[in-house]
């Protein structure tokens, strides 16, 4: 049978005040959705460093246990060794929520914070609770001597000292925080929990980043030139595709939501059809577009592009 984390052994997290509201909160969730036949897992627990082997950062060592006071685990899977599990058949179903493998870079900064403050707001009709209580709790006063206690553990070639686990904490949740404004969201506090918590989900990076294998077009002039001819053939089902895959990151008319406006042309990455298109098949992983290369076959590919690069952008 594959481990799952009702085998993991429970490790005590600190107590402080607040961890009553938070449990209430879990709980309040669990009974939403736990199967009766499945008790709530134990507490995982969760790798100090990478999937990678490269040593957590001293924030996200903090959010490490905020992911563990906050229950995420009852609806993420947490494999035997701590690392969040990939995608696995045996018992998948019992889990509420999908495998965070790899969700590292996945999606920017700001929209972690968006989803933890309310998860439909970037995913429609989510089971996932709201978490927004952990952005009005400030990291716990043990934060820095645990950050101390847990790079021990890690054997780092150099400790940090109690204070100067104080300060690593401090800038690194402000690095965040100015992360999260410049990508348009508003600034949470940089000493809470839920800043903590995004830099350990985006440390859960995988190994190894997949290489992209969409053929992309292979003359750039000629592509554009048949994307435009041929954009108002490809518009109707452009339009389906924009509306069921990208408007909840890009807004209902491509205005802008967690990503960025795609009609006011401001393009980061060139706006021609075949830039578009390499934007759509690649995405930008590490800043929060997926790409759709290996999902989506290439006419799919060709309607969208023709859809975001002239019918949408010229609003007809
Ligand atoms: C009641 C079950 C439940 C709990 C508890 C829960 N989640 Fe989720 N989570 C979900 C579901 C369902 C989704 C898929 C829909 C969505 O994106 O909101 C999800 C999605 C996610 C995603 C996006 C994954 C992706 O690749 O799109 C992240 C990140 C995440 N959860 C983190 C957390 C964290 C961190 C916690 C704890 C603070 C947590 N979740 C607690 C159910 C849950
Ligand atoms: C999970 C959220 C998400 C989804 C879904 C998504 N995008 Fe994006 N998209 C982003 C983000 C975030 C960026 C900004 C990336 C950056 O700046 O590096 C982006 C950037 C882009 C760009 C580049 C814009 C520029 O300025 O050059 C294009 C084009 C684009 N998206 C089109 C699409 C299309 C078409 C879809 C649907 C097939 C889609 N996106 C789905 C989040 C998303």
């Amino acid at each position: 049978m594959r481990a799952a984390h009702a085998e993991t052994t429970p490790r005590p997290f600190p107590s402080r005040r607040g961890l009553l509201g938070v449990l209430l909160t879990s709980v309040a969730a669990l009974c939403a959705f736990a199967p009766p036949e499945e008790p709530p897992g134990k507490t995982p627990v969760l790798a100090l460093t990478r999937p990678d082997g490269t040593p957590l950062t001293p924030l996200a060592l903090v959010g490490r246990d905020v992911f563990g006071r906050a229950g995420c685990y009852h609806c993420h899977a947490v494999d035997s060794d701590g690392f969040l599990r990939g995608p696995a058949g045996e018992g998948e179903a019992r889990w509420a929520g999908p495998s965070l493998q790899g969700v590292g870079g996945r999606y920017l900064d700001r929209w972690h914070v968006v989803h933890l403050m309310g998860p439909q707001a970037v995913s429609p009709g989510s089971v996932m609770p709201t978490f927004a209580h952990l952005a009005s709790t400030t990291l716990p006063p043990t934060a820095a001597a645990r950050v101390v206690a847990l790079q021990g553990e890690q054997k780092l070639p150099k400790a940090l000292s109690e204070a100067e686990a104080a300060r690593a904490l401090a800038a690194e949740g402000k690095a965040l925080v100015r992360r999260v404004v410049a990508e348009g969201g508003e600034a949470p506090r940089a000493d809470s929990e839920l800043v903590a918590l995004v830099a350990w989900l985006q440390q859960q990076t995988l190994a190894q980043e997949a290489a992209p294998t969409t053929p992309l077009p292979a003359a750039p002039k000629a592509f554009d030139a048949a994307i435009r001819r041929d954009s108002k053939a490809l518009a109707a089902r452009g339009r389906e595709l924009f509306q069921q895959t990208c408007t909840a990151c890009h807004g209902a008319d491509g205005k802008g939501g967690v990503g960025p406006s795609l009609v006011d042309s401001m393009w980061r990455y060139g706006g021609t059809p075949s830039a578009v298109f390499r934007s759509i098949a690649d995405g930008h992983p590490a800043r929060g577009m997926p790409g759709l290369g290996a999902s989506l076959p290439t006419d799919d590919l060709r309607a969208l592009t023709a859809y975001v690069a002239v019918t949408l952008r010229l609003g007809k």
